[in-house]
């Protein structure tokens, strides 16, 4: 075993470690760093020590360099001065860099086996038909494909998770979608069966559609369904780099990009299970949204409104507090003055935990991320399923800044755009207090009918200065 290979033996080994211990809040931290470290000796071992056969070593270092260096400060300074709840969009963008990252590459090496094309079939066979390259073609191509996808969908991720890009959709979409797919996948067919060089305009119309795929196939999915997406684009450009290294026969990058394939493939599952969809649904585009100004946002009455110290009553005699956590809560930055009322509440004897829906937030995982930040004890954490069975024992649920994830309209109202996603059954509890800032709808941009059930007080204003309040009425009673 060379010096190289045995680097990459080790990158790749941190990597499966990074993977692991990025499973559980306490340990992410290390996990990403142990698998950047890992990824640093891959960069250094393949610019420093790899050589092809005639024993010749990169070079290009001003170029190599000047490029890690202009990317390093730009990612450095994105990620230094990104808002904690602007994280999913910028890895959504990040995300599109590496599918773009690798179609670049399968640009690159299909204008190299053009010209080797022409090499050989000039010197040896004077004819057009060369199987040996076959193979290379196909990665090549895969690579383009599902890079290209992930580029522009990623980019209508970041403008639909910011709020700049309203999902779109038009009559007939599904239909579109397939025969862009289909005229995709016939057209790669074609340059493999009849590889010639002078076809790159077969290629470059691919490469086109694809851009295009990529905005049709995410553009129309509505606000709710949009997670299932985003991990789905995560697995893809996990693939789209595993083609770059079978190109380059590059252990470690096939490695890496195998690891983001298949956790951002599990996450995919994980994600459609959250949401009651299917894969198929999403891979032709267009549910959910569209639908959303249709269905659920019928008027609904009048809300009835708790004030500050009778909410701090009612939390502090109860026996069991269940407390569910949404984006607001990561808007208002209010996780932990959120954990200083826990522990007020269970000073007094009150038994406090959190529901966590899956896809409650903007990311996978944003919850329990946010939540760790403040220390909350992981095991006071309850998932989904658990929750629904807890609700029915709660005195109080105080839900903090969610909406979708607790609309009971995705079980009882077939109209509406989440309906079949499984939801936190608050309304099972004997009382529930909603604090959000206003009666605005949450992501999915409906109503919501348990602000108006007889059960449910709205509590108003800011999550962090709510829970400040309520925490010092806590103190006086
Ligand atoms: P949302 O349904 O988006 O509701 C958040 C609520 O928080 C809003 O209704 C908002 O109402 C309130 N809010 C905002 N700022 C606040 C503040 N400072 N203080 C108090 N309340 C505040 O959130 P959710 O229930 O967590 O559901 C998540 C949604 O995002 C789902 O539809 C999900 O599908 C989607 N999504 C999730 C992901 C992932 S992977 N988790 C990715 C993309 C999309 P006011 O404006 O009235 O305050």
């Amino acid at each position: 075993m060379n010096l190289l290979t045995f680097c990459y033996l080790i990158s790749s080994i941190t990597f499966i470690i990074g993977l692991k211990l990025l499973s559980g809040p306490a340990t992410a931290r290390r996990g990403n760093l142990i698998a950047a470290a890992g990824m640093l000796l891959a960069i250094l071992g393949t610019v420093f020590l790899y050589q092809d056969e005639r024993g010749t070593r990169l070079g290009n270092y001003g170029w190599i360099f000047g490029g890690i260096f202009i990317g390093a400060v730009i990612g450095t300074l994105a990620a230094k001065k990104v808002k904690m709840t602007a994280m999913p969009e910028m890895v959504s963008m990040f995300n599109g860099m590496g599918g773009l990252c690798a179609a670049l590459i399968s640009i690159v090496e299909f204008d190299y086996l053009g010209e080797l094309h022409h090499t050989i079939r000039d010197t040896y066979y004077g004819s057009t038909a060369l199987p040996a390259f076959t193979g290379h073609l196909v990665i090549i191509l895969l690579g383009l494909i599902i890079g290209s996808v992930s580029f522009s969908g990623s980019v209508v991720a970041w403008g639909k998770l910011n709020g700049t890009i309203k999902d779109r959709s038009f009559k007939g979409q599904h239909i579109v979608n397939l025969l862009v797919l289909l005229v995709i996948l016939l057209a790669s067919v074609f340059l493999v069966v009849r590889f010639d060089a002078s076809a790159s305009w077969i290629f470059y119309g691919v490469l086109a559609l694809a851009l295009v795929y990529g905005l049709l196939f995410v553009l129309p999915i509505g606000g709710a369904d949009m997670p299932v997406v985003i991990s789905l684009l995560n697995s893809f450009t996990g693939v789209a780099a595993a083609c770059g290294g079978f190109l380059y026969n590059n252990k470690v990058m096939l490695t890496g990009g195998i690891l983001v394939g298949a956790a951002g493939t599990l996450l995919t599952i994980l994600m459609c299970r959250a949401m009651n969809r299917s894969l198929l649904n999403v891979l032709v585009g267009s549910f959910g949204g569209g639908t959303a100004a249709a269905a659920g946002n019928k008027a609904q009455g009048a809300v009835k409104e708790i004030s500050l110290t009778d909410a701090a009553v009612v939390m502090g005699y109860a026996q069991k507090v269940v407390i569910v956590p949404g984006y607001g809560l990561a808007v208002a930055q209010a996780q932990h003055t959120c954990h200083e009322l826990e522990k007020l509440l269970e000073s007094r004897g009150v038994e406090v935990q959190y529901a966590i829906h899956p896809v409650a937030g903007r990311m996978p995982g944003h919850m329990n991320v946010l939540l760790a930040e403040a220390d909350v004890p992981y095991e006071k954490l309850l998932e989904m399923e658990q929750a629904n069975e807890v609700f029915p024992h709660a005195d109080v649920v105080l839900v903090l800044g969610a909406n979708d994830v607790v609309n009971p309209a995705a079980k009882t109202d077939p109209a509406s755009p989440i309906y079949g996603m499984p939801v936190l059954e608050v309304e099972l509890a004997k009382m529930v207090i909603v604090n959000k800032r206003s009666m605005k709808p949450g992501y999915a941009g409906i109503e919501n009918e348990l602000f108006f059930s007889p059960k449910t007080s709205m509590l108003f204003g800011d999550a962090k200065k709510v829970l400040q309040e309520l925490a010092a009425a806590l103190k006086n009673i």
